[in-house]
C-alpha cells in the first residue's frame, strides 16, 4: 500500500481519545484511522511515569504493526509523559496533544495568564507549563489536577449536582487567578465543556486539545507529504484491550451513537 493511503494510528488509555478520533475524522475525512483504547489498563492519569511510558510503547508497537503512517497520542497523560520515548523508539511521526493545545492557548491569551486542568499525572509532569513557557517565557501558568472529572464523565455524570460541586471545587481558585484561557488538558474534559463554561463564565476561552491536535495533524501530514489524496473510502477500526461491552456503552457518549465496530485485542 502506498504510504499516503496507510491509516493514521491513534491511541488513548481508553475511551476518552475518541474525542480526538472524532476531531480527526471530521477534519480529515479522507484518512483511514486505527484507534487503540487501552481499556484494560485505564486510567493512566493516576499511574507513574515509568508505567505510562511502558504502556505507551506497547500501544504504539501495536499500531505500527497495523501499518500506520503516523501515530497520534490522544491521551494527555501519555503525551505529557511518553512523547520523547515514543519519538526515539519509532521511525514514524508521533504527535501528542500537549504542544498543539499549548500553541492554541498561547494564540488566544491576551493577559498571558493561562489555566491548565488535567489528570494528576499530567499536572505533576508540568508538561503543559513547559510547552507554554517554551512559546513565551513570560507566560503565567496556573495548573490544577481534577482527578474526579474522568470518573464523572465515564459515568455520564456531566450535568448534575455532584459534577457541579466538583467543578466548583477545582475551578473557583483558577478563576480568581485572572486566567483568560483554560486548557482542557484531558481527553474527557470536552464532554464537561458546558459545565466548565457555566463554572468559569463566558470571559474565559476554553481550549480543547482535540481540535488543536486535528489541525496539527493536518499540518504534519502536509509537511511529510503523506496526505491521502485518493478518492478511496476511508476506513475506521477500533480496538480495545478489555472486552468491548463497557467501552461501547460509554463510547456512544463520545461519538453520539456513530460507532464503528469495536474489536478486542491483546497487546
Ligand atoms: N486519557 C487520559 C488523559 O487524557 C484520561 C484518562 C486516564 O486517566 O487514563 O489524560
Amino acid at each position: 500500500m502506498a504510504r499516503t493511503e496507510r491509516p493514521i494510528g491513534i491511541f488513548d488509555s481508553g475511551i476518552g481519545g475518541l474525542t480526538v478520533f472524532e476531531a480527526v475524522r471530521k477534519r480529515l475525512p479522507g484518512e483511514s484511522l486505527v484507534y487503540l483504547g487501552d481499556s484494560a489498563r485505564v486510567p493512566y492519569g493516576t499511574k507513574s511515569a515509568e508505567t505510562v511510558i511502558r504502556y505507551s510503547l506497547e500501544n504504539a508497537a501495536f499500531l505500527e504493526g497495523k501499518g500506520v503512517k503516523a501515530i497520534v497520542v490522544a491521551c494527555n497523560t501519555a503525551s505529557a509523559l511518553a512523547l520523547p520515548a515514543l519519538s526515539q523508539k519509532f521511525d514514524l511521526p508521533v504527535l501528542g496533544v500537549v504542544n498543539p493545545g499549548a500553541k492554541e492557548a498561547m494564540a488566544a491569551t491576551k493577559r498571558r495568564t493561562i489555566g491548565v486542568i488535567g489528570t494528576s499525572a499530567t499536572i505533576a509532569s508540568d508538561a503543559y507549563a513547559r510547552a507554554l513557557k517554551e512559546l513565551d517565557s513570560n507566560v503565567r501558568v496556573v495548573s490544577q489536577a481534577c482527578p474526579l472529572f474522568v470518573p464523572l464523565v465515564e459515568e455520564g455524570w456531566t450535568d448534575n449536582d455532584v459534577a457541579r460541586a466538583a467543578a466548583k471545587h477545582y475551578l473557583s481558585d483558577m478563576h480568581n487567578e485572572g486566567i483568560d484561557v483554560l486548557i482542557l488538558g484531558c481527553t474527557h474534559y470536552p464532554l464537561l465543556k458546558p459545565l466548565i463554561r457555566e463554572t468559569v463564565g463566558d470571559a474565559i476561552t476554553l481550549v480543547d486539545s482535540a481540535e488543536a491536535t486535528a489541525s496539527a495533524l493536518e499540518a504534519l501530514l502536509g509537511r511529510e507529504g503523506t496526505r491521502n489524496k485518493t478518492s478511496s473510502k476511508a476506513t475506521y477500526q477500533i480496538y480495545v484491550t478489555d472486552i468491548p461491552a463497557r467501552f461501547e456503552t460509554v463510547a456512544r457518549r463520545f461519538l453520539h451513537n456513530d460507532l464503528p465496530g469495536v474489536r478486542h485485542v491483546t497487546i
